[in-house]
């Protein structure tokens, strides 16, 4: 039977005993789903695993779906390249070398998505480690005033890219509540929060910058140092994640799938 062991940090599992490219029982299945209810970000070490595996995996938790940014025909679809590789001159995904500061994926589109999965087919020997922010004690530990004034407020949040925008600016509360456990989390991050709808552009800088330097604190972060064969699986509704950089010398893949509920849009 899988084991779940908590990091002791701010969020995060370690799920021992569980080979992924192997069909899962529902005992093993729903162990994983309250491991991620439970700890926001699970992960598995030392998996060997072929696109079809992650992607049965993965549907175990909700529908997999495509990525919406555009990417090279692939023979899997659900599967997205997150790597600085190039090949032929041209990279063979997305996101480069560089620092990707707070987001939660795909916070620009209506319907977010819900779980993100990586899998570390190749990692840097120096940087690029993911770091995961727990949104519910970042928002859990704001003051009473504050939490009065974010009731109700809503953030409009808009891809750097623009073709992966939907014409319309998406909103969402800027506290959301989980549906599964009913608990609330902040949901807004640097990266891809433009503004809070209906505040004076400079009040809502301000708020926005409070909030992320707040939810910056050590006592809400916790880093995943990679190794090959890890598969790290994060509920983008509780937290948010960043990445720090690597040198451009060095390689890094990974596969990335994900997950969106259909009628799972962010709520107060
Ligand atoms: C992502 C992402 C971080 C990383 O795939 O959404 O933010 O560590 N990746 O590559
Ligand atoms: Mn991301």
């Amino acid at each position: 039977m899988p084991t779940v062991i908590p990091t002791g940090g701010a969020l995060g599992a370690e799920i021992k005993n569980l080979d992924l490219s192997q069909l899962l029982s529902g005992d093993a299945i729903r162990t994983v789903q309250q491991a991620l209810l439970d700890h926001c970000v699970v992960f598995f070490r030392n998996q060997t695993l072929t696109e079809e595996n992650q992607i049965r995996f993965t549907n175990y938790f909700g529908q997999t779906v495509e990525h919406v940014r555009k990417q090279p025909d692939r023979q899997h679809k659900e599967i997205f390249i997150v790597s600085n590789i190039e090949e032929n001159g041209a990279p063979i995904g997305a996101l480069g070398n560089r620092e990707l500061t707070f987001h939660s994926d795909l916070s620009y589109l209506k319907r977010p998505g819900t779980i993100s999965v990586l899998y570390a087919i190749e990692v840097p020997r120096t940087g690029g480690e993911t770091q995961w922010c727990n949104c519910y004690k970042a928002y859990e530990a704001l003051d009473n005033d504050l939490k009065t004034r974010l009731k109700g407020l809503r953030a409009v949040h808009r891809h750097y890219n623009e073709d992966q925008n939907p014409p319309e600016h998406i909103d969402h509360p800027v506290v959301r509540t989980h549906p599964e456990t009913g608990r609330q989390s902040l949901y807004v991050g640097r990266h891809l929060t433009k503004y809070i709808v209906g505040l004076p552009p400079s009040e809502s800088e301000a708020l926005l910058n409070q909030l992320s330097e707040h939810a910056d604190r050590p006592e809400f972060v916790w880093t995943h140092h990679w190794q090959v064969g890890d598969l790290v699986m994060w509920d983008n509704r509780p937290t948010m994640h960043r990445r720090e950089p690597f040198p451009p010398t060095e390689r890094r893949l990974m596969k990335r799938t994900q997950v969106f509920n259909a009628d799972d849009i962010p709520f107060e």
